[in-house]
């Protein structure tokens, strides 16, 4: 199984990686057998899943629900639960008992939390727990208001600054990794060298050690035009108005004969 210490190992040997989201059990299954080391199951649910405009509405429960079909799903894969919005904002007290739901009932090896600041050290009284934790600074969607949308952040000198002292601190306090969501190149390029713990980027250029991609949006589910980094491997939502059943009747052609399984 991937574990903390093996995604050190790449980033010590120079290896890149990948990691995607998964939200259910047979994608989980489907990419944990495809070898992907580390499986997100991201707060983006909330408009990938559920139809929400943003991840604000995404509640633990959901969370939860989702994290424990994964968990069923895949076998070596190092998974990661999404704490959502006000999961981690009360009280340190609040994400220690939020982060370690996931853990104990959704069978999570590590969970994600958004921003620098006073997250610092929730990260620090989790890890000392025995909970990783992996940061996410930069564009952070559960700051979309603060943020006035979803816009690159640390264009200026002042926020470059700002996301780099956070990412230090993060690492200080025991993260085990970083993920950096819409900075420009050049200030993810920069922070992945300052950095001990590996980076790992969407929409942050090539100079991350990882790169995260949400996997509807690589399977070209998501419909609209994508974000620029998204490297769509199919478009399945268009194969899908040029050849999908429409009828009971065509959608058994469509399946066939043999039986399908769920589960197991
Ligand atoms: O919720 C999510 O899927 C994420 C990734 C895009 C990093 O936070």
């Amino acid at each position: 199984m991937t574990t903390v210490l093996d995604v050190q190992r790449f980033k010590d040997e120079g290896r890149r990686f990948a990691v995607l989201t998964a939200y259910d059990f047979l994608s989980a299954r489907i990419l944990d057998e495809a070898g992907i080391p580390i499986l997100l199951v991201g707060d983006s649910l909330g408009m990938v899943m559920l139809g929400y405009p943003t991840t604000l509405p995404v509640t633990l429960e959901d969370m939860l629900h989702h994290a424990k079909a994964v968990a069923r799903g895949a076998r070596q894969a190092l998974l990661v639960g999404d704490m959502p919005f006000m999961s981690y904002h009360a009280s340190t007290e609040q994400a220690i008992t939020s982060a370690g739901r996931f853990v104990q009932e959704a069978g999570m090896h590590a969970v994600k939390l958004e921003g620098g600041g006073r997250v610092v050290e929730i990260t620090r009284r989790l890890t000392e727990i025995g909970i990783p934790v992996m940061g996410h600074l930069g564009l952070t969607p559960q700051f979309v208001h603060q943020m006035g949308g979803f816009k690159v952040q640390g264009k200026t000198d002042k926020q470059a600054a700002q996301i780099t002292v956070d990412a230090v601190a993060l690492q200080e306090a025991g993260a085990f990794s970083i993920v950096l969501e819409g900075v420009p190149s050049k200030l993810a390029a920069a922070i992945t060298h300052k950095l001990r713990i590996p980076s790992i980027g969407i929409g942050a250029g090539p100079g991350t050690d990882g790169q995260v991609l949400v996997l509807h949006d690589l399977l070209g589910l998501t419909t609209g035009k994508p974000p620029k980094f998204v490297k769509r491997y199919a478009n399945l939502a268009e194969q899908r108005s040029q050849g999908s059943p429409r009828t009971l009747g065509e959608a058994s052609e469509f399946v066939g004969s043999e039986e399908v399984r769920y589960g197991g």
